[in-house]
């Protein structure tokens, strides 16, 4: 079978923080390509780099050395412009704590990134009730992020994050504030989303049990990749 096409590739990357006397190796020398269509997850203990490598590869911070080639582009090389345009162009972002506008409504929430692209109201609300009825909150259009459950919210946030079919969507402990019955339904659906476009996912998590979903597990420890493993078609959950 033919291989799909690598999507993100990272080398030799660091990141170093300084300070002051220590430095902190958050990130050391790590070589990474993730695929095309990989549901890609970055596992490891607290504190062993997670957040700090996802946020290298979404072009949220620059690496102190190396170099992160995302859609054919090098973005550790990009300026704070090219990169605020690239991520809105190519990436799609769930974040554990939701993120959503708290005075903006479910719907509002979801045609943000819609609005950003220049699409008219009346098109990007029609997408957007479409996405909310697909994450099953077509009764919650008009509320508030704070008229929601957490897991409405990660929905609302699934839904923002998939609209305009980035190539990339990002996922920091997308189920870290939610029970195991919402965990399930968001993973599933963010997997289910992510394979209808043949989208990448990349999500970090500590939870041993998402691992299950992936296609491709990357496990960190003390800002090193200390083991890599692709399960075969057969093995992967969805
Ligand atoms: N802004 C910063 N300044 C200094 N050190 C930092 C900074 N951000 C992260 N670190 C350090 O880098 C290391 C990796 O942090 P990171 O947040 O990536 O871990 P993580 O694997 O996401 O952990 P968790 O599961 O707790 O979220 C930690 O030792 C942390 O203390
Ligand atoms: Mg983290």
């Amino acid at each position: 079978m033919e291989q799909a096409p690598k999507i993100v590739q990272v080398r030799k990357l660091y990141k170093i923080y300084d300070m002051g006397e220590e430095k902190v190796y958050a990130l050391r020398d790590i070589h990474l390509d993730i695929r095309k269509g990989e549901i890609c997850c970055i596992f490891g203990p607290s504190g062993s780099g997670k957040s700090t490598l996802l946020n290298q590869l979404a072009g949220l911070e620059k690496p102190t050395r190396g170099g992160v080639k995302i859609c054919g582009q090098i973005i550790s090389r990009m300026d704070e412009n090219e990169l605020a345009a690239f991520r809105q162009k190519h990436s799609g972002f769930i974040f554990q704590s939701y993120d959503l506008l708290p005075h903006f409504s479910a719907l509002e929430n979801v045609a943000l990134p819609l609005m950003f692209a220049g699409v008219p109201l009346k098109e990007r609300n029609k997408k957007a009730a479409r996405m909310l009825r697909r994450v099953g909150l077509q009764k919650r259009m008009s509320h508030y992020p704070n008229q929601m459950s957490g897991g409405q919210q990660q929905r609302v946030g699934i839904a923002r994050a998939f609209i305009n079919t980035p190539e990339v969507v990002f996922a920091d402990e997308p189920t870290g504030n939610l029970d195991s019955k919402s965990t399930k339904e968001v993973m599933e659906m963010m997997v289910a989303f992510a394979r209808e476009y043949d989208q990448t996912l990349i999500l970090v998590t500590h939870d041993k049990d998402m691992a299950a979903y992936a296609d491709h597990i990357v496990t960190l420890h003390d800002g090193e990749i200390v083991q890599e493993e692709w399960k075969k078609e057969e093995e992967i959950l969805i």
